[in-house]
């Protein structure tokens, strides 16, 4: 059975949907949601479904990064995961701490990678014309975004979509995408999942 930490930012929707995928008949458990956000609605919802918790506020930490992944470190040390999932959790960590979870980190992001890399993939992906959207899951290097694809979801780009409409039809996909990858994943199995 494989431990899994999930780390969020926000409101949690898709460590929602990690954690619900782990009941049952599955080869990972939820041992440990983080947030480095006070507050993040995503705490209150892994409380709610008797998942321990943990804050790590990057604020204190300022501009001394180690300090904070020491900190996050720690934490993690305390739940011993065998694997962490990134779910909209928005600091970006650094090449050390990334290197010490080499191939058992793994996160989801808004977008066909290598399409459109950090922040408002929706409005670029409108901006461009693109008649396609999606998200993908990657395994976490140095490189932001940039890690090998485990998986992706497609959906249509529609006529007056908004950055927010297409958000919302993404977010559907992730919610699916995520445990598809995350089972396979806590199999031992690389072998990419695409949707739909
Ligand atoms: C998701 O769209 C995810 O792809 C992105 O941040 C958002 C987090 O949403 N990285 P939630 O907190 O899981 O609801």
């Amino acid at each position: 059975m494989k431990r899994v930490a999930i780390l969020i930012s926000g409101g949690g929707s898709n460590m929602v949907a990690l954690a619900e995928s782990m009941a049952g008949d599955h080869p990972a458990r939820p041992v440990l949601v983080l947030s480095n956000v006070p507050g993040a609605g995503g705490l209150a919802k892994a409380e709610g479904m008797g998942i321990p918790t943990a804050l790590v506020d990057h604020r204190p930490f300022g501009k001394d990064r180690a300090a904070f992944e020491a900190a996050l470190q720690a934490e993690l040390d305390r739940a011993a995961p065998d694997i962490l999932c990134l779910a909209g959790f928005m600091r970006v960590l650094t090449e050390g701490f990334v290197t010490g979870w080499a191939g058992r980190m793994l996160n989801i992001h808004p977008s066909l990678l290598p399409k459109y890399r950090g922040l408002d993939t929706h409005a670029r992906a409108i901006a461009a014309g693109d008649t396609q959207a999606g998200c993908s899951v990657h395994e976490v290097t140095a490189e932001l975004d940039g890690g090998p694809i485990l998986g992706q979801a497609r959906v249509p780009v529609l006529p007056g979509d908004t950055p927010e409409t297409l958000a919302a039809r993404v977010l559907t996909m992730e919610h699916r995408l995520y445990p598809a990858v995350l089972h396979r994943f806590a199999m031992g199995d690389r072998r990419p999942v695409m949707l739909p």
